[in-house]
């Protein structure tokens, strides 16, 4: 019996009963770093929906997951356009959940796959969202991924964070007082940060903190440096920056801005 047996919604609108969707998070990039459980329902998976970052371009993701797709898989991309127009947003994302909806209707398991954990920065909250207005009888489920930061931390050798220590993640650029963070956490990780290298090597050098980039953490070409500004130029997307408060420093004193 399938899941979508299992769990099947005799009054759907689409008439047959519809299959499980599951979003699943394939890890940061070593196909050995994918759970069990994402194995399980990939193997299991009718149809499999990847994303691309160029219209019919390659998926991540997707190179990923395929060593466990099941032959015959019926595999999909979808192009999220790079832009901060909502409505372009929400009329991608609704494209990809009618297209979920759709492939897992035939009494089969759909598969949206995502790099990382699915809940953390990914598209997949943005389609979870779109699939409960869509369908909000749909049995959409989750399977959490191995996150990039954890992969990072791994390849450092150093952990994110230990004891009763706050850990703080900032995406994207960081803030004018960024040294601030430190007061809050003596770790943070800032992710999407490929294009903010030099301003982070100045935080790092202003507060006197320990600071390392990853990037492409457990793909090939995994690279580590201290030297951040080494690495400004090449604005690599799959970076990311792990900064630490130096050991045995206390909280620095907050800056008159971080005050007022
Ligand atoms: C949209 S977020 C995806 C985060 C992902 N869902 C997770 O759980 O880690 C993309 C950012 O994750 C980070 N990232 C993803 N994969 C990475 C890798 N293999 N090595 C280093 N950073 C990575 C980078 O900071 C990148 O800009």
């Amino acid at each position: 019996m399938s899941r979508g047996q299992e769990t099947g919604r005799p009054d759907d609108p689409r008439g047959a009963t519809p299959g499980v969707i599951y979003g699943v998070g394939v890890g940061p990039g070593d196909p050995g770093l994918l759970t069990v459980r994402a194995v399980d329902v990939l193997r299991e998976a009718g149809a499999v929906l990847a994303p691309a970052p160029r219209r019919g371009g390659d998926s991540l993701a997707l190179s990923i997951a395929r060593p466990h797709l099941p032959e015959g898989c019926d595999v999909h991309t979808a192009h999220f356009p790079m832009t901060e127009d909502p409505a372009v947003l929400r009329s991608a994302w609704e494209e990809a959940a009618a297209t979920l909806l759709r492939l897992a209707a035939a009494d089969r398991s759909a598969a949206f796959i995502t790099l990382g954990d699915a809940m953390l920065y990914s598209t997949w909250s943005y389609l979870l969202a779109a699939l409960r207005r869509l369908s909000p009888g749909a049995d959409v489920r989750t399977v959490p991924g191995v996150t990039a930061m954890a992969a990072c931390a791994a390849a450092v050798g150093r952990p994110l964070a230990e004891g009763r220590e706050p850990l703080l993640v900032w995406p994207d650029e960081p803030p004018e007082d960024a040294g601030a963070l430190l007061q809050w956490a003596p770790n943070v990780v800032f992710m999407k940060s490929g294009r903010h290298l030099d301003a982070l090597a100045d935080v790092a050098e202003r507060a006197g903190a320990d600071v390392v980039a990853v990037r492409r953490a457990s793909q090939a070409g995994e690279s580590v440096t201290v030297d951040l500004r080494a690495w400004a130029g090449d604005r690599e997307y799959f970076t990311t920056v792990l900064m630490h408060r130096a050991a045995g420093a206390p909280p620095a004193a907050p800056s008159e801005e971080a005050r007022s």
